[in-house]
C-alpha cells in the first residue's frame, strides 16, 4: 500500500510539472518529465494491480466496474497529449489543442484516483 501511494503521489507531481513546463514553453524538461511522468505512470499500474490481488473488488459494488472503466480510460488517454504534442512540435497552431488535451487528461488521472481509493475502501481484503 505504501509503495503504491509513494508512487501515485510522484506521478501526480510529474504530472503537473509536465504541465507546468508545458505553459512555460521550456520544451526540452517538458519533453524528458513526459518521459518520467509515462515511466511513473507504469510504475503506479504495476503497484495497483498489486495492490487489487489483497482484495476482494468485487465485493466493493458498483464502483469496481466503474473504477475499471475510468482507470482504463485514463491510462489509454495518454495516447493523446503524446500525438497532439508531436503534432505541436510539428506546427505551433496545435499548442492550444494539446493544452486542452492536458487538462482532459489530468481530470480524468484525478477521477479515477478518487474511484479507486472510494473501491478500495468499499472492498473487504482477502484474509491471507
Ligand atoms: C502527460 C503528457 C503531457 C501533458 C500533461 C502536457 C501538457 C502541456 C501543456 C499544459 C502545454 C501548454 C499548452 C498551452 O499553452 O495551452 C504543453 C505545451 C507543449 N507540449 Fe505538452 N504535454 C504532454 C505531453 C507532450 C508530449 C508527449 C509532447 C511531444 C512529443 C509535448 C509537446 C509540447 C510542446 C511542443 C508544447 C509547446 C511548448 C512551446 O510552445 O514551446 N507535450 N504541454
Amino acid at each position: 500500500m505504501t509503495i503504491f501511494i509513494a508512487f501515485f503521489c510522484l506521478t501526480v507531481v510529474l504530472l503537473l510539472a509536465t504541465a507546468w513546463t508545458g505553459k512555460l514553453a521550456r520544451r526540452k524538461i517538458h519533453l524528458i518529465l513526459v518521459a518520467c511522468t509515462v515511466s511513473g505512470l507504469s510504475i503506479t499500474i504495476y503497484y495497483a494491480v498489486q495492490l487489487g490481488l489483497e482484495y476482494d473488488l468485487e465485493s466493493a459494488g458498483s464502483i469496481f466496474p466503474v473504477h475499471m472503466f475510468l482507470a482504463r480510460l485514463a491510462a489509454f488517454s495518454y495516447i493523446a497529449p503524446v500525438v497532439s504534442g508531436i503534432a505541436t512540435i510539428r506546427n505551433g497552431r496545435h499548442r492550444a489543442l494539446h493544452g486542452k488535451i492536458a487538462g482532459v487528461v489530468i481530470a480524468l488521472t484525478v477521477i479515477a484516483a478518487i474511484t479507486g481509493i472510494w473501491m478500495i475502501m468499499a472492498a473487504d481484503k482477502i484474509a491471507v
